[in-house]
């Protein structure tokens, strides 16, 4: 258990992957899981929102431009909702046969875009992470990079904007400054990397930071 976070438990296995558009988590996510399995060990490699079937629909309905937009509270409880099942039915499973679990977003996207972009209470964030989450990483890398940069990379995409991609600028300031401030908060769990550096470099200092974790844990 973390000492930070009574009633949440915190695991060495459990990884997140954090950070705006375009920080390169997803190329990261690679890095690290290829780094892993060179080692021998299993490891999952998922995101949110989703990764289980049920919750991969909650992201449609999420991310789909093309219906009514939904509240900032309707937002945060089907985030919530997608995670409670990948919990259940793909982390804990994975964590209790010893695997390693790589996320790419967990909890502090929530604190990022529902709390800091949409302005909700963290207050209440906090109480939906204890109540259905119940679980936190034990190592988590946040990939901070300037929003214009972020936003430039993601352009390359094939698929145009999804609904939360397509907020403004001052939308992702806000989450990116969230984002901070919860690793500063918490630096026994973060480690910030500068994703500004050319994707190899981001890749190596991810694996690096991992295995510096990986061999005090
Ligand atoms: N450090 C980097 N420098 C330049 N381009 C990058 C970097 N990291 C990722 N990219 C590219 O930017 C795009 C977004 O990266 P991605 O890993 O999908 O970001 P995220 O998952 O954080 O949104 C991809 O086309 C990827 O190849
Ligand atoms: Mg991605």
């Amino acid at each position: 258990m973390s000492a930070s976070a009574p009633g949440i438990a915190s695991h060495a296995r459990f990884v997140s992957l954090e950070g705006g558009e375009g920080a390169g988590k997803t190329t990261v996510l690679d890095a690290l899981r290829e780094a892993l399995r060179a080692g021998g060990d299993e490891v999952v490699s998922t995101r949110e929102p989703g990764g289980t079937p049920l919750a991969e629909q909650i992201r449609g309905l999420l991310l789909d431009p093309s219906h009514e937009p939904p509240s900032a509270e309707a937002e945060l409880l089907l985030m919530f909702a997608a995670r409670a099942q990948h919990v259940g039915e793909t982390i804990r499973p994975a964590l209790e046969r010893g695997a390693w679990v790589l996320c790419d977003r967990f909890t502090d996207s929530s604190f990022a875009y529902q709390g800091g972009g949409r302005g909700l209470d963290p207050a209440w964030i906090a109480d939906l992470e204890r109540r259905v989450v119940g679980v936190r990483p034990g190592l988590t890398l946040l990939l901070d990079v300037d929003v214009a940069r972020g936003r430039e990379r993601t352009r390359g995409r094939g698929a145009g904007p999804d609904r939360i991609e397509a907020e403004r600028d001052e939308f992702f300031e806000r989450v990116r400054a969230a984002y901070r401030a919860r690793a500063a908060a918490d630096p026994a769990r973060f480690r910030v990397i500068d994703a500004a550096m050319p994707a190899a470099d981001v890749a190596a200092e991810a694996v690096r930071q991992l295995q510096a974790w990986r061999g005090g844990a």
